[in-house]
């Protein structure tokens, strides 16, 4: 069985949600605490065995490849000052995979996204961290879908219940338990944003997928779909009725980072934990919570 190397993440997306502040500042470069949220997506990706990661970004997003560059200047100057352990932070995060960058040039979809990479992937498996999506969890999520795939060897989805009404938000999966497991589907076909009486289930897919590169052929292909846009999930509803994938209720809590509320849940659950302000933050958050 073919090992997981390669890792995507789709990051040319327009972030309307997040506006006015998206258009000066990418948001996947918005803080969780003191760490943009792209760095999460490459550490998740590294903590599961994976080191080469394409970022998909656009013509806007140039910070992110900066803040995983060197800086020689600054961190001189770090060092100058005596700052020698936040100069070594900074270049252990420039070395902590390779990162290459390349451009959407138009912001289709996010099936048109990961079609970009086609060449980056090749004939290798491959997973696909959806830019915006942030989860915390205890074995990472990438970690969780290449070990599903080692034991039924099909592509997987990371999915999990929501609730009925959010469903159209999402996509929705046909899915049925395999070896009498309740976090572990079949999937034969799933539906992107599905209108009233067109779900499947409650089941969709959150941020994390592990795709065999027969999805290229498919989203060479793919038309436009809900919202005018190439959608992944349309490509992988093919895959799926053509091959079956394995559908993953993953662990993990998953932060939505394209949304304002979900980047503020973030920022409080981190700061919570955070080692240097944690406490102090802990302590303001009870007194806060007292007026609410
Ligand atoms: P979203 O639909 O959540 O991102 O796509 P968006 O289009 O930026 O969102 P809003 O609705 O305008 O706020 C999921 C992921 O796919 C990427 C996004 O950057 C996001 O990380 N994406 C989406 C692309 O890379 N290219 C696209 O054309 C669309």
């Amino acid at each position: 069985m073919k090992a997981v190397t390669r890792a995507i993440i789709p990051a040319a997306g327009l972030g309307t949600r997040m506006l006015p502040i998206s258009h000066a500042v990418p948001k996947e470069m918005l803080p969780i605490v003191d760490l943009p949220a792209i760095y999460y997506l490459v550490e998740e990706a590294v903590l599961s065995g994976i080191r080469e990661i394409l970022v998909i970004t656009n013509r806007d997003k140039d910070a992110m490849e900066d803040f995983f560059d060197d800086s020689p200047s600054y961190e001189a100057r770090l060092r100058a000052s005596g700052r020698d352990a936040d100069a070594d932070r900074l270049r252990e995060i420039a070395r902590m995979a390779n990162i290459y960058f390349i451009r959407q040039k138009e912001a289709k979809g996010l099936g048109h996204a990961v079609h970009c990479a086609r060449d980056f992937v090749g004939d290798n498996l491959f997973t696909v961290l959806y830019g915006d999506d942030i989860i915390f969890s205890k074995t990472p999520v990438c970690r969780q879908l290449i070990d599903t795939y080692e034991q039924y060897g099909r592509a997987v989805v990371g999915v999990k219940p929501v609730p009925m009404a959010d469903v159209a938000r999402y996509c929705s999966l046909k899915i049925a338990p395999i070896d009498g497991r309740d976090d572990c589907f079949f999937c034969d076909d799933m539906i992107e944003k599905p209108k009233k009486g067109q779900e499947f289930s409650n089941y969709s897919i959150l941020g994390r997928v592990l795709l065999t590169p027969e999805i290229f052929d498919i989203l060479k292909d793919q038309a436009p779909g809900a919202g005018g846009e190439i959608q992944l999930t349309d490509a992988m509803a093919t895959l799926a009725r053509e091959r079956g994938v394995t559908a993953l209720h993953f662990e993990g809590e998953r932060f939505d980072m394209g949304s304002k509320l979900g980047f503020l849940r973030a920022n409080v659950v981190r700061g919570c934990e955070h080692e240097e302000v944690g406490e102090e933050f802990r302590a303001f958050l009870r007194e806060f919570a007292k007026n609410l």
